[in-house]
């Protein structure tokens, strides 16, 4: 039984240079925490319930503690009457602090928390000084490995591959933000079967292997789909085809040689879908953990995890109505063998402590069942919220306009390099219809319609949630109205429009200025402003990057509605406002860096 007692108002008070790690929400529960612990010292490890308030609501933060505290000890001698009385106790017991201007209980025990205005000024003034990677949070790991992208040798880099490959940027670049130490890993598809029918069908076009180039071959895919047909239709090339599997896979050098040879041509075609994209990855393919799979699968035999099954080994799961197989009848190893390897080996070799895979969710299984083994086999703990941990970053499939599965009109696979070319072209014709080629450089015209274009692709695919399907379509992504990244970029480029129009030197102004928070609109931006890391941290421990694109289109909505109510030019809060505009620059400029965008300054 428990003995409640109230405590008298604390006075552990925050020191005025109280640490801030520029999140508000941590920094609310902390007191929080501290209030709990007063006001109900014997209800041990409750968690500190603090949330952002809706727009509309009276306060900046809810706590939301009272009523489930009131659901643990009523009937337990408590000295409470009600929710209610909890919330004023957990009210009064707050340590004082800067941030907190007052606290009320609403209704059944809402308590609600206004933001001091001048202590969100002073968080601002001290970003715009110390930069915004004061705001980064800090998840509790070093090392984390992002494995996406991922496409495989010869076969067609689908739109499928474009949303791995942005979302998994994404995510690789807020894990950076926040200080981890990230291995961007293309797990290439460069192992398997279908070498064997490609070698062959090399070998009897170029006979002169070691000549032969990306130019020479054209299109992989095509030279793909010919050699498929081939493998289909001529029974001695198939047998030709299997035999060079065996001799590949034997080590035989002239067969390897040809490999490398067809690998090379795909990375030089990947490589400049990359560089358009600005996407930074090292290629791990699978044929990097051939060598491992051995070892790997004697340690998993010796903890008796693998059994025989119909002449091949594998591995029995509880919750899944089918093994995993990881040896097939013939001795190959297979996708899930290469997998548990590469598993292994970026625990053990690399010292990753989160490996995050991004593909579409149609694998969802393939990723459980391995992952299950993983931790059968010890080495993962049993809990998947404890570190060392895995995640499958699942997505939708795109969708053309017709609701069906995105094809061309001749309903081939669409190519990446058309798709990012049309983009880029779309935006030039929109461009130039505002007359900019006669304001701008060819180069300027160039590089803002691949900021644009490319940056318009990116974020349609990032806005949604990444496990719905979404739809593709040119004229939605790049629309200069509503949640897009168009106008977006263009937001950016007005702001840092007026913040040059006026003159000033912002540098200067960081430095002496101050921020004023008097009317509501600008206090609506700043807590939005502040409300940046707790946004990042989110999206990181969610793995969902619709999180930040949601904040970023609110934040353009909350500048609106202050440039269009306060006066910035030749007003008199023109430096509060100016560092305002900059500190949203600024914010703005880190979102768009997360999503992979590239902020444009003229518009
Ligand atoms: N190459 C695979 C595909 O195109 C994706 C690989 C994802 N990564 C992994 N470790 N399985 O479907």
């Amino acid at each position: 039984k428990f003995a409640f007692t109230t405590k008298s108002r604390s006075i552990v008070t925050m020191a005025a240079n109280e640490e801030f790690t520029g999140n508000l929400k941590h920094h609310l529960s902390e007191l929080f925490d501290k209030s709990l612990k007063l006001t109900v010292p014997d209800v041990a490890g409750v968690e500190p319930l603090v949330a952002a308030s809706a727009p509309e609501k009276p306060g900046d933060y809810q706590c939301n503690n009272a009523m489930s505290l009131w659901s643990m000890i009523k009937g337990k001698g408590t000295q409470f009457k009600g929710p209610p009385a909890v919330g004023q106790a957990l009210t009064k017991n707050l340590p004082t602090s800067e941030m907190v201007e007052s606290c009320s209980v609403a209704g059944p025990g809402f308590i609600n928390v206004v933001l001091s205005a001048n202590w969100m000024a002073k968080r601002v003034e001290n970003m715009l000084i110390n930069g915004i990677d004061t705001w980064a949070p800090s998840p509790p790991v070093k090392r984390a490995v992002v494995d996406f992208s991922s496409p495989n040798i010869a076969k067609e880099m689908h739109v499928g591959h474009l949303r791995s490959t942005i979302i998994g940027d994404t995510l690789a670049r807020m894990l950076e933000f926040s200080k981890v130490e990230v291995l961007r890993r293309n797990h290439v598809g460069d192992w398997g079967t279908q070498f064997g029918m490609l070698i062959e069908y090399l070998f009897e076009k170029f006979p002169d292997t070691d000549s032969v180039t990306e130019s020479a071959i054209g299109d992989l895919q095509t030279f793909y789909k010919a050699s498929k047909a081939k493998f289909d239709e001529d029974p001695d090339f198939k047998e030709k085809a299997q035999q060079a599997v065996v001799r590949l896979q034997g080590g035989d050098p002239i067969y390897r040689n040809a490999w490398a040879k067809i690998c090379e041509i795909s990375r030089t075609e990947f490589a400049k879908v990359y560089q358009r994209l600005k996407v930074d990855l090292e290629e791990k393919g699978e044929s990097f953990y051939n060598p491992h799979i051995p070892n790997v699968i004697k340690e998993l035999d010796s903890k008796g995890l693998v059994k025989e099954s119909e002449g091949a080994r594998v591995i029995f799961l509880e919750g899944f109505t089918i093994p995993l197989m990881v040896v097939k009848s013939d001795g190959g190893y297979n996708y899930a063998s290469t997998d548990l390897t590469a598993l292994w080996y970026r625990l053990n070799e690399e010292k990753a402590e989160w490996i995050i895979y991004v593909t579409d969710v149609g694998q969802q299984q393939h990723f459980n069942m391995f992952f299950k083994a993983a931790r059968k086999a010890g080495w993962l703990p049993a809990s998947d919220k404890a570190y060392p941990k895995v995640d499958h970053v699942g997505f939708g499939l795109v969708l053309g306009e017709d609701g069906k599965r995105f094809r061309t009109r001749s309903s081939e696979v669409v190519r990446l390099v058309d798709l990012l070319d049309e983009a880029k072209s779309r935006s030039k014709t929109a461009l130039i219809e505002r007359g900019k080629d006669k304001e701008w450089t060819p180069e300027e015209l160039d590089k803002t319609a691949e900021a644009v274009g490319y940056g318009a692709v990116k974020y349609a695919d990032l806005k949604n949630n990444r496990t719905t399907n979404y739809t593709f379509s040119f004229d939605q992504m790049l629309n200069d109205k509503g949640n897009t990244a168009v106008y977006l970029l263009y937001a950016h480029a007005r702001i840092s429009s007026i913040i040059s129009k006026s003159g000033k030197d912002i540098d200067e102004l960081k430095k002496t200025g101050n921020i004023a928070l008097d009317l509501a609109e600008e206090r609506a931006l700043a807590l939005h402003l502040l409300q940046f890391a707790e946004t990042v941290e989110e999206a990181c421990n969610n793995l969902l990057p619709s999180v930040l694109c949601e904040y970023l289109y609110t934040l353009s909505d909350r500048f609106t509605t202050f440039y269009s109510n306060c006066q910035v030019n030749g007003s008199p809060e023109e430096t509060s406002r100016l560092l305002l505009c900059e500190a949203t620059a600024i914010v703005m400029r880190k979102c768009f860096h997360l999503l992979g965008l590239t902020p444009v300054y003229k518009i």
